[in-house]
Parts: structure tokens; C-alpha cells; sequence
């Protein structure tokens, strides 16, 4: 879809794992033809080279400098996003339940989400973006146009995560459903920039919800909000 003579805005999705943000944010990015960022493969491209170096995942100090020295590159794909990492694309190997069951721990590090939201604001700053993650508009972009918290209940989360691993992963949908609740403890519970939903935030539930409808739904929101900011602009 093609539009014109709207302002470019910044969308912030925030919400929990397995709420189907990122397929959703890339829906609404190609709608308004902006740019996708998902934060969430920022993490685990650090959780994945920190566990390569055989670093601590509780190691502030030098997970910090990793990823301080790391090159991130989000590259817009056909299916999904590609992440090069130092040039190297790594992007088929960063949803491994290795990496599912570290990234929550590298991700409560004081340097590495210094560092991440540092990048972030730079992919935002000539907007037309939009970002998913965690605290994307509470902490990283609080001046985003449009938010958006889309959550589900955890069991539609774990039955998404079950039909995207596959039935060889060897893991239980009612093991997915625990790990997913143990994630959002540690994601809501940290204590730098922790998973909550911004007062201004619009909330969706996409419990029984097509990715396509919450899309849709987003995508209008945006139009709106751009519009109204143009005609206020003149
Ligand atoms: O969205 P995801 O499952 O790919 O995210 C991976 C992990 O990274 C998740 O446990 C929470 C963390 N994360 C975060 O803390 N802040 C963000 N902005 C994005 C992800």
C-alpha cells in the first residue's frame, strides 16, 4: 500500500514472547513501506556470540564489551529479517532453544541494553520505523508516534512457539508454555527498562486474532496518527 501525503511516523510494538509482534511489525512495515527492526534479534545476536566466546551470560562487564565491538546489521528479507553480525549472517541460528533460554539473562545486562538502545535510537532517527521489542516505547523511543502492547495468553503463545519449532524439537507444548511464563517473569521482573506497557500505549489482544487483522488494525492507527500530524503541521 502506498501513502501519501501522510508524515512519517515511528511505530513502537512492544509485548511479550510469542505475541506475534515481529510478523505483525513486519506487516505493518511493508504496508507503509517503512523500515522493520526487531530489537528481540539484536539480543540474541549478542546471546548467540557471547555463548560462542563461552562468555557468562551474567558477565556485565564483558558481555558489555562484546557487544560494544560488534558490528549489527538488520538487513530487510523476504521471509524474515537477516542480522549479520561482523559481516557474518547469523540469522538461521538465533532461535535455538540455547539461545531461547539465554537471551533473557544477556538481555537484563546494564551494557548490553545501553548499548542496544543507543543503536536503536540512531535506526529511528530520520523515521519511518518500526521497532518491536520490550521497552521500545517506554525506554527506547518514548517520543514514538504510535505504541502499540500486543499480547495473547501464554498458552496461544507456547502453541505459536510449538508450531514454529515442530514436533522434532523435542520440547512439550506444556514445557513452551512454562518457559514462556518463566521469560515474562524475567523480562517483567528485571530491573533496567523491564517489559511493561507505556500509559499511552494501545493494548491488543491477539488471542484468536489473524496476524493480518492486527495488522490491518495497526496500519490504520498509524494512518491516522501521521495524518493528524501533517494537518497540524500546516
Ligand atoms: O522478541 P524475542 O523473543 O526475539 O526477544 C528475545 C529476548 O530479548 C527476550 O527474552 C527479551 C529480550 N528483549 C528485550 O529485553 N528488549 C527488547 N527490546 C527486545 C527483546
Amino acid at each position: 500500500m502506498n501513502v501519501p501525503h501522510t508524515a512519517r511516523i515511528n511505530i513502537a510494538i512492544d509485548g511479550p514472547a510469542g505475541a506475534g509482534k515481529s510478523t505483525v511489525a513486519r506487516m505493518v512495515a511493508s504496508s507503509l513501506q517503512y523500515i522493520y527492526v526487531d530489537t528481540g534479534a539484536m539480543y540474541r545476536a549478542v546471546t548467540f556470540k557471547a555463548l560462542e566466546a563461552g562468555l557468562s551470560t551474567e558477565d556485565n562487564e564483558l558481555v558489555g564489551r562484546l557487544a560494544k565491538e560488534l558490528d549489527i546489521t538488520l538487513l530487510p528479507g523476504t521471509d524474515a529479517q537477516r542480522v549479520l553480525v561482523n559481516g557474518e549472517d547469523v540469522s538461521s541460528r538465533l532461535r535455538t532453544l540455547d539461545i531461547n533460554r539465554s537471551v533473557s539473562y544477556i538481555a537484563r545486562l546494564e551494557t548490553v541494553r545501553y548499548r542496544m538502545a543507543e543503536l536503536q535510537r540512531q535506526m529511528a532517527l530520520s523515521k519511518g520505523v518500526v521497532m518491536d521489542g520490550r521497552d521500545i516505547g517506554t525506554h527506547v523511543l518514548p517520543d514514538a508516534e504510535l505504541k502499540i502492547f500486543l499480547t495473547a495468553t501464554p498458552r496461544e503463545r507456547a502453541t505459536r512457539r510449538y508450531l514454529e519449532l515442530g514436533p522434532d524439537a523435542g520440547i512439550s507444548l506444556n514445557q513452551l508454555e512454562q518457559e514462556i511464563k518463566e521469560r515474562d517473569r524475567l523480562d517483567e521482573e528485571r530491573e533496567i527498562a523491564p517489559l511493561l506497557r507505556a500509559p499511552d500505549a494501545r493494548l491488543i489482544d491477539s488471542t484468536g486474532r489473524t496476524v493480518d487483522e492486527v495488522a490491518e488494525e495497526i496500519v490504520q492507527w498509524g494512518i491516522a496518527v501521521a495524518r493528524t500530524i501533517l494537518a497540524e503541521e500546516k
